[in-house]
């Protein structure tokens, strides 16, 4: 069954089929106000959320269908111990396509794998988040008319940010997209982001710790929360919490066409004095966060009853290749084989197909 699970399992071309879709709800929403008369939509949320899942709800019920599931882990069973293969099967029982947040990165992957309808990857742990992708990316072809040519600045926390993780995904894809990676040393984008996703399509990025430095060359400003839940020290995200705050006067060395988006929730990281700048484009982003989950909903069912299947990656199994990751799903679901997909023969370089955490074989 198709499911979305990372960003790149869509191609470019059917992006812009979702965001022409999108743009379409948006203009002519009683057009598609009958179209999912009589589906289901769970929406299986292991962490919190305010966007993700009322979007994902409020997109179906403006769909015409209907919506059922759990705000957090504690009211499933998976506080008793199912694991997540199980949960999955028996979601598949209930409705017709499900929506996954959960803390253990690859979870919606495990759930995709086994059940018999579409799955869509609401964010795991730190790894991906691609249907806020999908917002970012209506946004910014909405405010700018373009995905190419840009100069696309994300600052903050660009170690656990899977907003940002998946962003840098997506555009690897379009021309003549610079980044600008601005983050405290300690919470810069991880190497295999950088290495495997921005040298390996010979896209430029540069990495600064001044947002002021960078403001006036950027087309885009992407500022992400410095997220406690991700740190293991208190005492480390207390030192960098505030590390990057924007304000009306940061803002003043920016271009009038740039346009700032945020994921959200923000907690200090935007002066709600820059609200009312019509460069904040973050409160639209919310809203094309819902018109993007409509249209990949309409997208999903379809193929499912056309009976399109989820491309299979090539696996390795081997005795060495252990993932050790402690926010993996494979370090709570015992039973699950540890699977490896091969990325450079050259070095030897294997990766988790849960959540992409490195192992070396040379
Ligand atoms: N952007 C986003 O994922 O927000 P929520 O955590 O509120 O869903």
């Amino acid at each position: 069954m198709r499911s979305l699970i990372d960003i790149v399992d869509f191609s470019v071309e059917e992006i812009q089929q979702l965001l022409e879709t999108a743009c379409d709800i948006s203009e002519n929403p009683a057009k598609y106000a009958d179209t999912c008369r009589g589906k289901k939509l769970a929406t299986l949320f292991f962490e919190p959320s305010t966007r993700t899942r009322l979007s994902f709800e409020a997109a179906m019920y403006e769909l015409g269908g209907n919506v059922l599931g759990f705000s957090e882990a504690s009211s499933s069973s998976a506080s008793k111990g199912e694991s997540m293969a199980d949960t999955a099967k028996m979601l598949s029982c209930y409705v017709d396509i499900m929506a996954i947040r959960h803390p253990k990165e690859g979870a919606p992957y495990v759930a995709a794998t086994n059940a018999s309808i579409p799955v869509i990857n609401a964010g795991d742990g730190g790894h991906c988040h691609p249907t806020q992708t999908l917002a970012d990316l209506l946004t910014i072809y909405r405010e700018h008319g373009r995905l190419h040519d840009l100069t696309i600045g994300c600052c903050g926390d660009l170690k656990y940010g899977r907003t940002v993780h998946s962003l840098i995904s997506a555009f690897a894809r379009y021309a003549n997209i610079k980044f600008v990676l601005i983050s405290p040393e300690e919470l810069m984008l991880p190497k295999y982001v950088k290495y495997e996703v921005l040298e390996k399509n010979g896209m430029e990025y540069v990495e600064t710790t001044s947002l002021e430095e960078a403001i006036p060359e950027l087309d885009v400003l992407y500022m992400t929360r410095i997220q406690r839940e991700r740190f293991d020290s208190f005492d480390e995200y207390e030192r960098l919490k505030d590390s990057y705050i924007l304000t009306p006067e940061k803002m003043a060395a920016g271009k009038p066409e740039m346009r700032v988006l945020h994921p959200l929730p923000r907690v200090n990281e935007i002066s709600v004095k820059v609200d009312d700048d019509p460069r904040a484009a973050y409160f639209r982003q919310a809203l094309n966060g819902k018109f993007m989950r409509m249209a990949l909903i309409l997208k999903l069912l379809k193929e499912a009853e056309e009976g399109r299947q989820m491309e299979q990656m090539e696996t390795v199994e081997d005795s060495r290749l252990v993932c050790d990751n402690p926010r993996c799903i494979c370090s709570t679901e015992q039973e699950l084989p540890h699977k490896f997909k091969l990325v450079d023969a050259q070095r030897g370089i294997y990766r988790c197909i849960y959540c992409e955490s490195k192992k070396n074989l040379i």
